[in-house]
């Protein structure tokens, strides 16, 4: 993995000849557009990493990390009819109002990177993951694992929240297959099931049954409502979901081997 500061076009532009170098070897690092939380970063960032792109006519793809945040808030109710696909463009103005700033970065940049692919004729491709779960690789702990973490470490209470839970693997594996098969294209959404917290505790004490799991949730029901999403696209592109069963076991193992907790 290469890093750079992806708000500095200048160092940008001296890696992307590197990246290029490691494309030709036929090597499997990756080029990540990451890590854009607020607003500025997000949308800059992403812009300053195509602008490099689209200086060097041998780039043959770019594929960006967007994220279900772009995809699933466009003001449409979520009930478990509702399919979610890659048609879906969250929409800033419900994101602004819902004041769903990450939601909002998310939309902001990937909308001005397909804007900038198109008006540059770079051939991009959008990965949309949900909650990324899954064996940590990194000492420290990341936010999207934290809500398992919490769970299984002792809460009183559940919170009141539906996420679109994802492994890293497939995650991972995605990003990889974005880039090599050459009739990939636009977005993909990749979630391997939308289920509430309660759900998760259930699947949580299945695998643990002698851990100190909470009973009730933070809030009184209805609780968030699930929903789904098309899981078709991704499956073209050779994604086979990891069940969110093995992905909170692996996740669970993890934070017990790298000492977060202990069971
Ligand atoms: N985690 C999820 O559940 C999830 C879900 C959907 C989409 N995504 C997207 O996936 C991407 C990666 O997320 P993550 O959860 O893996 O985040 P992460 O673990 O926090 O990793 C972010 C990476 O971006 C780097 N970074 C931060 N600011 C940067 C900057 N200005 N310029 C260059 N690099 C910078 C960080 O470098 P340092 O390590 O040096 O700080 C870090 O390596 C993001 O675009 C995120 O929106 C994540
Ligand atoms: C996730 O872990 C990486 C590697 O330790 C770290 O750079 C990053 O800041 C973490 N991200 C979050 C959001 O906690
Ligand atoms: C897990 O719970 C224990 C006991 O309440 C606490 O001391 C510890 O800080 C918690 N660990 C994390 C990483 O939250
Ligand atoms: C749980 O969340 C759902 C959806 O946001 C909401 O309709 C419901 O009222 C929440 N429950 C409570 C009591 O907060
Ligand atoms: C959970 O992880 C452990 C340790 O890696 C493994 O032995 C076990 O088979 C896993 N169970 C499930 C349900 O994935």
């Amino acid at each position: 993995m290469i890093k750079f500061h992806a708000l500095s076009y200048s160092i940008i532009s001296s890696f992307i000849s590197c990246i290029l170098r490691i494309f030709y070897k036929g090597s499997f690092q990756l080029c990540f557009i990451s890590q854009v939380e607020l607003i500025d970063p997000a949308v800059k960032g992403t812009l300053n990493v195509l602008r490099s792109c689209a200086k060097v006519p041998s780039i043959r793809r770019v594929v960006v990390t967007s994220s279900m945040a772009a995809v699933a808030f466009t003001g449409q109710t979520l009930t478990a009819d509702v399919v979610v696909d890659e048609t879906w463009f969250s929409d800033p103005a419900v994101c602004e109002k819902l004041k769903l700033w990450y939601m909002l970065s998310k939309t902001l940049a990937e909308e001005a990177a397909w804007k900038f692919a198109k008006e540059n004729k770079i051939d991009l491709v959008a990965i949309n993951p949900g909650l990324v779960i899954g064996p940590l690789l990194q000492p420290t702990l990341n936010t999207s694992v934290e809500p398992v973490l919490k769970l299984i470490n002792g809460t009183q209470t559940f919170p009141n929240i539906t996420y679109r839970w994802v492994d890293v693997r497939d995650v991972a594996n995605a990003h990889i297959q974005a880039f090599e098969v050459p009739s990939a294209n636009g977005r993909y959404c990749l979630v391997s099931r939308v289920a509430h917290c309660s759900e998760v505790v259930k699947i949580l004490h299945e695998l643990y049954p002698t851990s100190n799991l909470p009973d009730k949730c933070a809030d009184d029901k209805p609780f968030q409502p699930t929903y789904q999403v098309s899981q078709e696209k991704a499956r073209s592109l050779g994604i086979n979901f990891i069940p969110v069963e093995v992905s909170l076991n692996d996740t669970v193992e993890s934070l017990k081997e790298k000492k977060f907790f202990s069971l």
